[in-house]
């Protein structure tokens, strides 16, 4: 099976802290010597990572954009970069939103994490699909790597919205693989526990959550594992529980209906 050891370059957007920033650091240091660009909207985040080596090159973009600016983002990165062959999305942002207090639930915010986490996300994987479907046709496989969320299987109500864009992308993670089960683009989806990250401090929450989080070195070998496997999920510690048990035959079933649909337009 393809993996990321087979990745000429792969992008991550997201890898200015967090699980993006270790597995851009953890794919560089692959004996494949891949080149790695990454991305996020902390210029001196992404100068702090290019001094960890040549093959690590940063490309500074807010995904929160007009579609004309996503387009130049994508045309650029693919003519600076022709072997871009990977792509990891693991931007993301959370908010608690609380029903019963419906005055302290602001929609710019709500906007943002559905635009962040869901909508941008569907956008750029379009965008940047013409480039890897011509490497599939070269022979080329190519990686593009959603990263979900133990949430998108049962979700948490104290962030209702971020659990349900995470159940948007992972819907939209097994339909793209479904659709281009017949190219050489792999479609791979993480989906992390509760990890030592950046993503609760402005709700404060930082200092409960880090007596329960998986530590992030734990968390990306075991990304990291799956990704070099080529595994199409990577479900990892609790998420792993909540995928072996709530999704069994979800993907299976998924599969089935789709060649329904497929046979039933042919006929
Ligand atoms: N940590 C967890 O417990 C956990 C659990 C399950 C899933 N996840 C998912 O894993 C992914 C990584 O999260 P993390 O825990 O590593 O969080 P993090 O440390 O807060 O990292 C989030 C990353 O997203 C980037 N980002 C946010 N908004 C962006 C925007 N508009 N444009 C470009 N980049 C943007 C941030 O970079 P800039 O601020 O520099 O733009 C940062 O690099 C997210 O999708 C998250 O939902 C995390």
């Amino acid at each position: 099976m393809p993996g990321i050891k087979d990745a000429k370059c792969v992008l991550v957007l997201g890898a200015t802290s967090g699980i993006g920033r270790a597995l851009a650091l953890a794919i560089h240091d692959l004996d494949s010597k891949p080149t790695v660009i990454v991305s996020g909207r902390r210029q001196e985040r992404l100068d702090e990572l290019a001094s960890h080596g040549e093959r690590i090159k940063t490309a500074r973009v807010d995904i929160n954009t007009s579609e004309d600016n996503l387009k130049k983002f994508v045309t650029d990165t693919v003519s600076n970069y022709p072997d871009l062959d990977a792509v990891i999305f693991s931007s993301g942002i959370q908010h608690i939103f609380d029903f019963t207090k419906p005055d302290t639930i602001d929609f710019n915010k709500f906007q943002d994490e559905i635009s962040t986490n869901y909508i941008s996300i569907f956008k750029l994987i379009v965008l940047f699909l013409p480039h890897l479907l011509k490497l599939s046709d070269k022979g080329r496989p190519s990686f593009v790597v959603p990263i979900t969320s133990g949430l998108s299987i049962v979700p948490s109500a104290t962030v209702p919205d971020y659990s349900a864009t995470k159940a948007a992308l992972h819907s939209l993670s097994i339909t793209l693989r479904l659709q281009l089960a017949k190219t050489n683009v792999q479609v791979i989806e993480i989906l992390p526990p509760l990890v030592e990250s950046e993503l609760h401090d402005h709700q404060g929450k930082t200092p409960v959550l880090s007596k329960v989080w998986m530590p992030l070195k734990e968390f990306t070998e075991h990304a990291m594992a799956g990704l070099i496997r080529g595994d199409p999920n990577i479900p990892v510690g609790t998420a792993s529980q909540d995928f072996n048990h709530f999704e069994k035959g979800k993907q299976e079933a998924a599969q089935k209906f789709y060649e329904r649909m497929l046979s039933m337009s042919s006929t």
